[in-house]
């Protein structure tokens, strides 16, 4: 297990990344992510690694520290309602209304956006729309733009979407989908971090802000959803994960669906 001084280290340094605290709960996890990290570089024993990590303070290797630390599990279609709820927003939609852009904004390896991208080709046709998706890890956002994920990552995905836009791997492929052209070609991936001024995304129809508020306090998911609202045009909608209530901020928000708000 790693010493409480090397924990003390890493997670302070985390947290000033991230904005995310690791309590002394998580002190096995971060010792089997970090070991791995450790094993990379030839050493067996993570106190060393992280004081060769302090000592040296490169920051690819920081960002290989942050990318290991986060949580990343998501999947296509998770939390389905709100993807009933897309459907039937772009069903209300007036016909010629401009193009709509949708926000998934920690977007981990790629599911979710993938997924609202299957639900705006299907009803806007292949143009008018576009989904942008950022996340802290930079080894997620290389993976979410490779597009290509084990076959049983799809078992929510419904059947005609999987016929539609995942295409079969072959060979060294076996096993595997990748999603296809129609749809990599309108989802677009960059790095971001919501503890920071944001890049210029421009302004959003929906924005997905699912299951990442959760590992912060009151005060940071307050700043983060603050920030992330600038970006929501007049009318929009922000997601948020069903266990991620805003209620309890002093945003000026209006409740819509369980886990879905409009501005007041
Ligand atoms: C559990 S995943 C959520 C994925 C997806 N939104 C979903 O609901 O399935 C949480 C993601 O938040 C990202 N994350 C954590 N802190 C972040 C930050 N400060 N800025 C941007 N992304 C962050 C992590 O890298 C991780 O990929």
């Amino acid at each position: 297990m790693i010493s409480q001084q090397s924990f003390d280290a890493v997670t302070a340094m985390f947290e000033r990344v991230s904005g995310i605290q690791l309590g002394e709960s998580k002190r096995a996890l971060v010792t089997g992510r970090l070991q791995k990290l450790a094993q990379t570089r030839g050493l067996q024993d993570v106190d060393r690694y992280v004081q060769a990590l302090l000592d040296e303070n490169d920051p690819e290797e920081l960002v290989r520290v942050v990318d290991k630390l986060t949580t990343n599990e998501t999947y296509f279609f998770r939390e389905p309602e709100h993807f009933d709820f897309l459907a039937s927003l772009l069903e209300a939609r007036p016909r010629g209304a401009g193009s709509f852009r949708v926000w998934s904004a920690a977007s981990s390896s790629g599911e979710e956006a993938y997924s609202i991208a299957m639900v705006l080709a299907d009803r806007l046709g292949a143009g008018g729309w576009e989904v942008v998706g950022t996340d802290l890890s930079t080894a997620m956002v290389d993976a979410a733009r490779r597009a290509l994920y084990p076959m049983e990552r799809a078992r929510h995905v419904p059947v005609a979407y999987l016929k539609r836009f995942c295409r079969k791997g072959h060979g060294e492929y076996e096993g595997q989908l990748l999603v296809a052209r129609e749809l990599r070609d309108r989802v677009h991936f960059t790095q971001a971090n919501l503890m920071q001024p944001l890049p210029d995304l421009g302004s959003f129809d929906l924005i997905f802000l699912r299951n990442v508020l959760i590992y912060f306090d009151p005060a940071s998911k307050e700043a983060i959803a603050r920030r992330v609202l600038g970006l929501l045009k007049p009318g929009g909608h922000l997601f948020t994960g069903h266990a991620e209530s805003l209620a309890s901020t002093s945003l000026r928000l209006r409740t819509v669906k369980p886990a879905v708000y409009a501005h007041a």
